[in-house]
């Protein structure tokens, strides 16, 4: 079966309104072959929303992370339906950066839950430590981060799978194309033994140091389906460079 390519622009902590709007209004001057998400800091994700609506570009939105709950005394949190309220339709759930302020795979699994009841496309971030690579514990790693992140999840129409590496991730250390691609066909066989031929239909991305000088190695590798970006995520003709390595 076709997978479908996500390329998708995680933009961390980073960007003013300003600059926010301007890269905004570089990207979307064009419309893209292949699913393109950008995940901007939730004060401009209606501000950038507000951009899109005024072009013709099939850019989607995405939130950098939800609360697992639907609403209530949470302060400092975000909803899976407020990221809805302001035109999201993916998320970013359990990227390092969150399991290292103390995230675990049974929070993941609950947010994945959750955005799923919502409607939002959870962009599921999985991934090794540079100690946990050292020690040739790569596959058991993320085996078992995917396998709870999966839990009580039946349909995978709507899951996008990250393979980041943590010690790839703002490095300028990619991993080789060969080593992601794999990791991915692990993760894959991995869903596979759950979930049976559903895995096939799976985006699995890749994300650590991705540039437009390496992309298109990762793209012509038959698991990696798009990449999750950071760094060169934030300069417009550098992004569409990865964006176009993909179409
Ligand atoms: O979510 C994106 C990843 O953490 C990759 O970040 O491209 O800056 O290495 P990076």
């Amino acid at each position: 079966s076709k997978r479908r390519t996500v390329i998708a622009a995680n933009w961390k902590m980073n960007m003013s309104l300003e600059t926010a709007g301007s890269l905004i209004t570089q990207l979307a001057d064009t419309t893209y072959s292949n699913t393109v998400v950008v995940c901007p800091p939730y004060p401009y994700l209606y501000p950038v929303k507000l951009l899109l609506n005024q072009s013709t570009s099939n850019i989607q939105l995405g939130g950098q992370n939800v609360h697992e709950e639907d609403k209530g005394a949470h302060t400092g949190d975000i909803s899976a339906e407020m990221l809805k309220d302001v035109g999201c339709e993916h998320v970013i759930i359990g990227h390092s950066e969150r399991r290292m302020i103390g995230e675990t795979d049974e929070l993941v699994n609950n947010k994945v839950v959750k955005a799923l009841e919502k409607k939002l496309t959870p962009i599921i971030c999985i991934g090794e430590t540079a100690e946990q690579y050292d020690q040739g514990l790569t596959k058991e790693v993320v085996s078992s981060q995917i396998q709870t992140a999966l839990t009580g999840v039946t349909d995978l129409s709507d899951i996008v799978i990250a393979y980041e590496p943590v010690w790839a991730i703002g490095t300028g250390k990619s991993a080789t194309a060969e080593q992601a691609q794999d990791i991915h066909e692990y993760i894959r066989s991995t869903i596979e033994k759950s979930h049976g031929v559903l895995a096939d239909e799976v985006p699995i991305l890749y994300g650590g140091s991705v540039k437009a000088k390496n992309a298109e190695e990762f793209s012509k590798m038959k698991d990696i389906d798009g990449v999750l970006v950071g760094g060169a995520s934030l300069n417009a003709e550098e992004f569409k460079s990865i964006i176009q390595a993909f179409a």
